[in-house]
């Protein structure tokens, strides 16, 4: 007799707001804590679907990797021509790639997609589908961007089944779905945007998709903290994540991609909104820097890397005598924990009597950067505003400052001076260990220190000099400033 090939079914609860599965139904989900947001679904019992695994199907026979790899030419790329986007996926799209494109509602993710996707068009047949406007708003929208149509064809519907159809029939090289939460198969169970819908309408379209070589774009919403279910289910699915937000009071939109198969994940993309739409920021360099006066205290410039990109980012300090009992520390755009054992690192080595004083601690522009080259900055602009002297404004400070006051080198220095001289910085105070910079081509002078004094003395070197005896008996007339200041 025949076996019979049926798959068993049995019930499983699963949490709408983060997608943990159960075997009982819960009142309280045991791992986000929603409250009633356990829904029931059906899984089948041996093996599970794909379908319910959320995974899509390569399935293909044992080859040996050497009969691939060296079969033909790598996969061409194709760049939709919007720079700073083409940067983030590494050139451009390659066929079959699935991007999820995430950011908070408003951030310009429909605008940007349709933009890049108006460019991609003479290469790819693109398939725009709209779940959360209608024909009309998305074709307003592409007027106001100066978008024509081209081989752009439009489809505003929220049921999967019909945009499978349509995919069927299109059959478009460029698929952008706008977006994932909105999307819902009739047959699955749970509202649009549930955790269930988001995950087996997202699959199943992958699964349409993969294999056709067609460039899947997922459009998805976070909320500010980033539960929202959708983006963060799909991370593992997919084969580049990319996160739109702003910097900058809402004034820059930051593209960043946080996984990447095919390209690097330490890039940034940089627009701002206008009223034709996104524009490139292609001249980042000096954007976070604000041009003060020549005689202004308590600011110093470094060059921090964002990615792999050099940016110009201006540290601001303001060290005033404090009114409270326990003087007051603030961080702005620097990490506060860093910016104390700075306060301490120029306690300990510069001799610089901070006990009394508030220091205000912040980067110009609204920036946010963790990157320890920009501590001898930080360091100086404080220096700065203590002493009421102003840093040369040709200088610039690129290095990282240690407990015991010495200065460490960072990576990228060639390419940070460039960025440094190309915004018209004359001199760079940089770590004297390592290798020194090569960049001789960059028309910048280099000064290489090794410590915090070393620094001091080039910064605000035009102080009185006395000498005074190190701990170990030697004269030190660099030290002697410093000393000089809180004497
Ligand atoms: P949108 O792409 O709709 O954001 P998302 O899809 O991420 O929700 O863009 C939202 C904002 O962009 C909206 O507030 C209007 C603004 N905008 C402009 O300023 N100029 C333009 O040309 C366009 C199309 C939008
Ligand atoms: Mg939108």
């Amino acid at each position: 007799m025949k076996k019979q090939s049926s798959v068993r079914l049995r019930a499983q609860y699963r949490c709408t707001e983060c997608g943990y599965a159960a075997a009982k139904p819960l009142g309280q989900c045991p791992d986000c804590s929603a409250w009633n947001s356990m829904i029931e679904e059906a899984v089948a019992e041996e093996g599970k679907t794909k379908a319910s695994r959320g995974l899509v199907d390569f399935s293909s026979t044992p080859t040996p990797l050497a009969d691939l790899a060296s079969g033909g030419p790598p996969a061409e790329r194709s760049a939709t021509g919007l720079g700073e986007f083409d940067r983030l996926l590494g050139g451009g799209v390659v066929p079959g790639q699935v991007v999820l494109l995430a950011g908070p509602p408003g951030i310009g993710k429909s605008t940007l997609m349709l933009q890049a996707a108006a460019r991609l068009c003479p290469k790819l047949s693109v398939l725009y589908v709209s779940g959360e406007e209608s024909l009309k708003q998305v074709a307003e929208r592409a007027r106001r961007l100066g978008i024509t149509g081209g081989a752009i064809t439009l489809l505003s519907e929220t049921d999967l089944s019909k945009i499978l159809a349509a995919m069927e029939t299109l059959k478009p090289g460029l698929v952008v779905l706008d977006s994932v939460q909105t999307v819902h198969h009739p047959e699955w169970p749970g509202t649009p945007g549930s955790v269930a819908q988001v995950r087996e309408c997202s699959a199943e379209l992958l699964r349409a998709a993969k294999g056709k070589d067609t460039v899947v774009f997922l459009l998805g919403h976070v909320t500010k903290e980033g539960s929202l279910a959708g983006p963060k289910l799909l991370e593992h699915l997919v084969d580049t994540v990319l996160y739109f937000d702003t910097e900058r009071h809402d004034l820059l939109r930051v593209l960043r991609a946080s996984k990447n198969r095919f390209g690097p994940t330490d890039e940034i993309g940089l627009f701002e909104m206008a009223a034709g739409g996104l524009t490139e920021v292609r001249d980042a360099a000096s954007l976070f820097v604000e041009g003060a006066g020549p005689g202004t205290c308590g600011r110093a410039v470094s060059v921090a890397l964002e990615g792999s990109r050099p940016i110009l980012a201006e540290a601001q300090a303001l060290v005033v005598t404090t009114r409270y009992p326990l003087p007051r520390r603030t961080a702005t755009g620097l990490e506060y924990n860093r910016v104390l054992m700075l306060l301490a690192a120029m306690e300990k080595h510069l001799k610089l009597r901070l006990e009394d004083k508030d220091v205000f601690v912040s980067l110009a522009g609204g920036l946010k950067m963790n990157d320890p080259a920009m501590d001898l900055a930080a360091c100086m602009a404080v220096l700065s505003s203590a002493r009421d002297a102003a840093v040369p404004s040709d200088m610039v400070f690129i290095g990282e400052v240690g407990l015991l006051g010495r200065i460490g080198r960072v990576p990228n220095l060639d390419g940070r001076l460039r960025e440094a001289a190309k915004a018209g910085f004359k001199r760079a105070v940089v770590a004297s260990s390592g290798k020194p910079p090569t960049g001789r081509h960059t028309g910048i002078a280099v000064n290489p220190v090794a410590t915090l004094q070393e620094a001091a003395a080039l910064c605000c070197g035009s102080q009185p000099q006395k000498s005074v005896k190190n701990i170990d008996g030697h004269q030190d007339a660099r030290s002697a400033t410093i000393d000089d200041d809180n004497a």
